[in-house]
């Protein structure tokens, strides 16, 4: 097994850096150093955790350009999204800094009179954690903040296509003082043999994990031969949906910045539009100007919207979606096309129906596929038609169809009148194959933490 790995450049096909490929003597040396120094972790006051946690926020705000440069050179992001997902990642950090001194147990009034019933969360003990390549910093914090914060340990395994932004994070964790076995990153292009040694021991309490649900699936099998914790945040695939009283422009704006952020390349990207007929032409045409307005190209231009996509496989993917919807009668108003290395062109499909790919898989890609609906119930069955569960858009003016849509939607996170509705100190997550637990908010940290029950009898 070769001792390093190449990153390479979506953009370009170079290599960026190559970095440590981890095998199983580290992968062992890891999950043993986070188990030694968890009590110690643990047993360190809230207010000390959270003091390290702060200056670790300020050295990733002070070194946002560095971090959004590696982001954006490892995976293809644009480099205005890649600043502002430095700035995501960060406050998660911030967030959990506070929360660290915020986590209260609780007494329960017992029916004898000498008893006092206490509940008190702990730590629940080394985590091990893996992360996606679509959120190189954002991912990382999401999980690593909460734990750090609670006391856990945390052994980090980012996606190998993107493990340069984790390990910069790790590198200014210890110059926040952080202690260098309580957050580890592994880099690896054997993750599951990697991944084995953590769930074979039962010292490692959690598993966290961003990905797909087929990965995850498999992740949570494995972690339950030795009962470990587990949150998965897994695929989504999005409906948006857009009444004929919405606010037209509005509407177009939040649907782009769904759908393209990332290139398209989000779990919670909108991945089915669809338009109630009575605005369905005027929304179609008005997204095809916007879309036809959005600039392809270098990441690392500033001006540029929509970048290359991560790799062979997902730009395969794309095309094929697209390839299959034109094949069963939908038609390109913009875009279709694959270009040159893995850029695809920033496409809106119309005509869209039931029984094409694009409709039933995530596509993970610049494409708005928009469908045409009549009833509010049908394209609340539509919406709700899929396996998966994480987030829903839809658009309208009257407050009492947004409460109503919003409460049918079978989805964890609902935009009303919002595309974008992620943000730290909000339960980020889904329900059926799209995952369990929550991550943002006062719910991150519980993901990480354990009830005890303490009764004490008086003499
Ligand atoms: C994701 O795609 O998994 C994360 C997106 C977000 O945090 O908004």
């Amino acid at each position: 097994m070769s001792a390093t790995f190449d990153v390479q450049n979506p953009a370009t096909g170079r290599c960026v850096q190559s970095v440590p490929n981890a095998g199983l003597a580290e992968a062992r040396a890891a999950a043993k150093s986070a188990i030694e120094a968890f009590p110690a972790w643990r047993d360190r006051s809230a207010y000390e955790r959270s003091a390290i946690l702060r200056r670790w926020f300020n050295l990733m705000i002070q070194d946002e350009d560095r971090l959004a440069r590696l982001m954006t050179e490892e995976m293809g992001k644009p480099i205005t999204e890649s600043r502002g997902e430095v700035k995501y990642a960060a406050a998660f950090v911030e967030w959990y800094a506070e929360e660290a001194k915020r986590v209260y147990g609780e007494t329960v009034p017992s029916q004898f009179t000498h008893k006092r019933l206490l509940v008190r969360p702990q730590a629940v003990g080394p985590v091990y954690a893996v992360t996606p390549w679509n959120f190189p910093a954002a991912m990382v914090t999401r999980k690593a903040a909460p734990a750090l914060a609670a006391g856990c340990t945390v052994v980090l395994k980012p996606a190998e296509q993107s493990p340069l932004t984790a390990i910069r994070l790790e590198e200014l964790w210890r110059e926040a003082g952080g202690p260098a076995d309580v957050f580890q990153v592994i880099t690896t292009v054997e993750p599951a043999l990697v991944s084995s040694v953590f769930f074979d021991e039962p010292a490692i309490r959690k598993l966290t994990f961003t990905g797909s649900t087929e990965v995850g699936v498999l992740l949570a099998a494995q972690a339950a031969k030795t009962v470990k914790r587990v949150s998965l945040e897994l695929g989504g695939h999005a409906p948006f949906l857009v009444f004929d009283d919405a606010d037209l422009d509005l509407a177009v704006r939040e649907v782009v910045a769904s759908k393209f952020r990332n290139t398209g390349q989000t779990c919670v990207c909108a991945n089915r539009i669809y338009v109630q007929s009575g605005i369905h032409d005027a929304f179609a045409a008005r997204l095809a100007e916007v879309v036809r307005g959005l600039r392809m190209g270098d990441p690392l231009d500033a001006a540029t919207n929509v970048g290359p996509l991560v790799d062979q496989q997902g730009h395969d993917k794309v095309s094929a979606h697209v390839r299959d919807a034109l094949a069963r009668g939908a038609t390109a108003l913009v875009g279709g096309t694959s270009r040159e290395g893995l850029y695809f062109e920033p496409t809106v499909l119309t005509g869209v129906a039931p029984g094409m790919r694009i409709l039933e898989e995530e596509t993970f890609g610049p494409v708005a596929p928009i469908v045409r609906f009549e009833r509010d119930a049908e394209a609340v069955a539509a919406a709700n038609g899929t396996p998966f569960g994480l987030a829903a858009y839809l658009w309208t003016r009257d407050l009492s169809r947004a409460f109503r849509v919003s409460e049918a939607l079978d989805f964890g996170i609902v935009g009303v009148n919002d595309g974008v509705p992620s943000t730290p100190q909000a339960p980020f997550g889904g329900v059926k194959a799209s995952g369990l637990g929550r991550e943002g908010g006062k719910w991150g940290i519980e993901e990480y933490l354990d009830l005890k029950y303490v009764s004490i009898a008086l003499a």
